[in-house]
C-alpha cells in the first residue's frame, strides 16, 4: 500500500485531484450574479413590480462577484447612479453607463451600489437594484466608484507546466469557463498520461 502512495501514477492523480478541487473553490468564490434571474433586466411586471428588490434580497455578493445585467441593448441600458439619485431617479451624470446588453458590473469593493435604466421613465417604474457588499451600512458608504476588471487573476497551482489561456480574456463574459474547462481538459489528459 505504500509503496503504491508513493509511486508516480499515483502522485499524478493526486495533484490532479488536488487542481480539480482548486478550481472547484476558485469557480465557487468568484460568482457571476445574473440580475433579476429569469426576468433578466428590464421594466418590472404588474406581477412582481418589485422583482429587484427581491432578487437582491435572496443573493449574497461579495468582492470578486459580478453582476450581469442583461436586456436588449436597444430598449434599454443600465447606470449606476449615487444614492440620492437613485432615490430620486435622476438619470444625469451617472456614475457608470452601460448599454451594449450584456453588462457586466465587477464588484471590487464593499459598500452600496445603486443601479437602474438609463431609458426615460425606466427607474420611476421600478426597473431599480440596489445591492449591499460586506454589509457596509448606506450612511457611511465608502465608495461609488466605477469598478474595473478584477486586478489580478486567481494563480491555479502549475503542476503540470503552463496553463492554456484563451486568446482574449477580455471580451467574453463566459471566459472564465473557457479557462476552467481547459485546465480541467489538461488535468485529465495528465491523468490518462499518468496511466500510460
Ligand atoms: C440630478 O443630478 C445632477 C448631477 O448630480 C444634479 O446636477 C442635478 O441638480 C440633479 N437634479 C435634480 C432634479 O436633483
Ligand atoms: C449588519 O450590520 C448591522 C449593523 O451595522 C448588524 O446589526 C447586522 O447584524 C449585520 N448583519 C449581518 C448579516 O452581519
Ligand atoms: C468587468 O470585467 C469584465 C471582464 O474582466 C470586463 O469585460 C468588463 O468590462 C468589466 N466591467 C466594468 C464595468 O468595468
Amino acid at each position: 500500500m505504500a509503496t503504491i502512495l508513493r509511486s508516480p501514477r499515483f502522485l499524478h492523480l493526486w495533484y490532479a485531484f488536488q487542481l480539480l478541487v482548486v478550481l472547484l473553490q476558485t469557480k465557487v468564490l468568484c460568482y457571476q450574479h445574473k440580475v433579476g434571474d429569469l426576468d433578466a433586466w428590464g421594466l418590472p411586471t404588474s406581477a412582481n413590480p418589485l422583482v429587484y428588490a427581491k432578487w437582491s434580497k435572496y443573493n449574497t455578493f461579495k468582492i470578486g462577484d459580478s453582476l450581469l445585467f442583461l436586456y436588449p441593448p436597444s430598449q434599454d441600458s443600465v447606470i449606476q447612479v449615487t444614492k440620492q439619485s437613485f432615490e430620486s431617479c435622476n438619470s444625469t451624470d451617472p456614475i457608470l453607463y452601460m448599454n451594449n446588453g450584456n453588462s457586466l458590473f465587477n464588484i471590487t469593493t464593499n459598500g452600496n451600489f445603486y443601479f437602474t435604466s438609463g431609458e426615460a421613465g425606466h427607474c420611476q417604474k421600478k426597473q431599480k437594484l440596489y445591492i449591499n457588499v460586506g454589509n457596509v451600512s448606506s450612511a457611511d458608504s465608502p465608495s461609488y466608484g466605477p469598478s474595473s476588471g478584477p486586478s489580478s487573476a486567481p494563480s491555479y497551482p502549475t503542476v503540470f507546466g503552463s496553463i492554456p489561456q484563451p486568446p482574449s480574456p477580455s471580451s467574453s463574459p463566459s471566459s472564465t469557463s473557457v479557462i476552467i474547462g481547459a485546465v480541467i481538459g489538461s488535468a485529465i489528459s495528465a491523468v490518462i498520461n499518468g496511466f500510460m
